[in-house]
């Protein structure tokens, strides 16, 4: 499976999401990862390094790649169960080159405005992509919402707005919790921090729910 784990708002929580994947698969599915870092921030590069230097890790191989690089994903594929993309955070050739042979996009937003704003273009990009790539699935996250019960209002009206574009948002979110900014530190997931804490629960939800999505059958005999 190819997943690429995009969207062009900073600070959204791609990475940190990418990553929580990545343990989760190579943990729980028992696969090969291989994480591609296309960020010239070198966010997963710097985490991956952090990780490969405990031995009491799991380790995950990553390489960086930048530009047109459908190529190098499409040979890839063939030595790895999953390819996890970090695209970082901007509409650019790695991004679309990605998006022409992803499986799965998925793309974290925060339930605020700014990062809402970015939906109508995220639709753009992806329609021309499934033209070329008509089995991607493609879905929104919401990441880093409120806990608060009275937020919860805010949640639901993000989600909406995704969907009102026609595009699937997921069931599980992440809520925001410090847990997830402390194990990045050690090159470490929260599946490994807290084991069966919230946020390892909510890394499976979103891990399984993309699991159990079937390719986009629709256009295939269009
Ligand atoms: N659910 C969450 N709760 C709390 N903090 C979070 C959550 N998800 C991510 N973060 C934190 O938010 C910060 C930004 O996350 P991350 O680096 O993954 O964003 P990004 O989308 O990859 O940013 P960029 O666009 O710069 O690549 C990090 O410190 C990360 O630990
Ligand atoms: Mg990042």
């Amino acid at each position: 499976m190819i997943l690429l784990v995009g969207g062009e708002k900073g600070g959204s929580g791609k990475s940190c999401l990418a990553q929580n994947l990545a343990v989760y698969f190579a943990q729980h599915q028992n696969s090969s990862v291989l994480m591609v870092d296309c960020d010239p921030q070198r966010t997963t590069s710097d985490w991956i390094q952090a990780r490969n230097n405990d031995e009491s890790l799991s380790q995950i191989n990553c390489i960086q790649l930048y530009g047109k690089i459908r190529n190098d994903l499409l040979s890839l594929e063939r030595n790895y169960d999953y390819l996890i993309i970090d695209c970082g955070g901007q509409d650019n050739l790695a991004l679309r080159a990605s998006m022409s042979v992803a499986d799965q996009v998925i793309i974290p937003l925060r339930p605020k405005r700014r990062d809402i704003k970015t939906v109508p273009h995220m639709e753009d990009i992806l329609s021309t992509c499934k033209m070329v790539n008509p089995k991607m699935n493609a879905s929104f996250v919401m990441t880093q919402c409120p806990s608060l019960p009275n937020q919860a209002g805010r949640i639901l009206e993000a989600k909406e707005v995704c969907n009102s574009y026609g595009i699937n948002v997921l069931d599980a979110i992440t809520y925001s919790r410090n847990i997830y900014d402390d194990s990045e530190e050690d090159g470490k997931s929260v599946l490994e921090l807290d084991p069966k804490g919230k946020a390892s629960l909510e890394i499976i939800a979103i891990a399984q729910e993309l699991l159990a999505m079937k390719p986009d059958n629709r256009y295939e005999f269009s």
